[in-house]
């Protein structure tokens, strides 16, 4: 297929679970939508009870583009995906829905975006001038949450409004040499992962109610992508809490053992805090940020002080002040280090690692 000079093949993937009533209207859509354009159809089908395959199955009688594959169970959609995918030898895949929640009217749009130099266009809902429509509001904030989630713990995922569409189009050799994991049913959200810094562009659309059967996403699937999100994130919001906490105790034992040893508090917190600082950032250098780190240690250890001075002063003022107001040193320490860690959190992660 030729369009403004490129020359490339257009595969479709469908992922259905019984979706019978659904599936010959969005291929008929489909075909008439592009029917200017070559390109093939994937419908990827884990055993659907309902008799889905063999719906498409038949419509080889009306059109030649089409491929069924058949799976033997129910084994999740991010892994019809990928199976869809192997299958397919297209230049340029596109990934949509069969209920026609996803409209195949934005396909020739999308298509355009790819041609005019895109490598991953998403569909989106939550782009301008994009939105649902009929979801109460439950579904509206475990969604809204699920990609605050992603934001939140995959930085190459922020300059996507919807992470988690189901409905995308990308360059094959995008996704060359990468190993998917294709667990639970957020694709996309792994291949923005892997790919960070891809040309990519969103186009807007209204995701409709459902017209004919039932959504097979339930809460045990946002709980999985959840922790996907995790996994994804190498486990690294985990692991920044740990050091934190191991930061605390050794904050604490120090000082303990300095104010033990007769060493004044004004002197022997400053030397607490330091420690745990170098407790904090070695950690954090050598485990949890470990695939980020780059350029010279010392470098980044002093970044790191940079980012936790906010911290650390106000650790020591807090533990200064509630002495002299009474309460125990060891006290007055915790809830220094409390407030301290906060304005840790919001500072070091984001500025040492991120923009390295
Ligand atoms: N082969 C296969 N195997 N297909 C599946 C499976 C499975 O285990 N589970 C679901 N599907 C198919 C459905 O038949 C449908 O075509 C599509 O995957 C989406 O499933 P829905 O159950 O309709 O999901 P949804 O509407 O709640 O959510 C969809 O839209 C969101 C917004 O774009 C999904 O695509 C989400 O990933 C997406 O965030
Ligand atoms: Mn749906």
């Amino acid at each position: 297929m030729k369009l403004k000079g490129e020359i490339f093949e257009l595969d479709i993937i469908i992922p259905t679970y019984n979706e019978k009533e659904n599936i010959s209207k969005l291929i008929d859509l489909i075909e008439n939508i592009l029917k200017d354009i070559k390109f093939k159809i994937v419908v990827v089908d884990d055993n659907s009870p309902d008799g889905t395959a063999d719906i498409v199955e038949s419509l080889n009688n009306k059109y030649d583009n089409i491929l069924i594959l058949r799976r033997p169970f129910k084994l999740g959609l991010a892994s019809a995906i990928m199976a869809g995918i192997e299958k397919s030898k297209g230049d340029i895949i596109a990934v949509i829905d069969a209920d026609l929640q996803h409209p195949p009217e934005l396909l020739p749009q999308m298509l355009d975006k790819l041609i005019e130099g895109g490598e991953l266009i998403v569909a989106s809902r939550y782009a301008e001038g994009g939105g649902i429509e009929g979801w109460n509001t439950f579904r509206r904030v475990i969604s809204k949450g699920a990609v605050k989630l992603a934001h939140l713990l995959l930085p190459s995922t922020r300059d996507v409004e919807d992470p988690i569409s189901g409905y995308f189009m990308f360059r094959r050799n995008l996704i060359e040499g990468l190993e998917f994991e294709a667990v639970g049913y957020k694709f996309l959200t792994e291949l923005l992962v892997k790919r960070p810094g891809v040309k990519k562009a969103e186009v807007p659309y209204i995701f409709k109610p459902r017209r004919i059967g039932k959504s097979k996403l339930g809460l045990n699937d946002y709980y999985k992508y959840a922790l996907q999100c995790l996994k994804l994130a190498r486990y690294k919001p985990l692991k920044f809490i740990l050091v934190g906490i191991s930061g605390i105790l050794v904050n604490w034992g120090i000082l303990h053992i300095l104010v033990t040893l007769n060493i004044p508090i004004p002197l022997a917190s400053p030397v607490a805090i330091e420690i745990s600082i170098l407790n904090n950032f070695i950690w954090n250098d050598i485990w949890t940020f470990r695939y980020k780190r780059s350029g010279r240690r010392l470098i980044r250890c002093l970044n790191f002080h940079g980012t936790t001075l906010v911290g650390a002063l106000l650790n020591y003022i807090t533990l200064l002040t509630l002495i002299r107001v009474g309460f125990s040193y060891m006290i007055s320490n915790l809830i220094g280090i409390f407030l301290g860690f906060i304005a840790n959190y919001l500072f070091s992660g984001i500025y040492v690692w991120r923009k390295i």
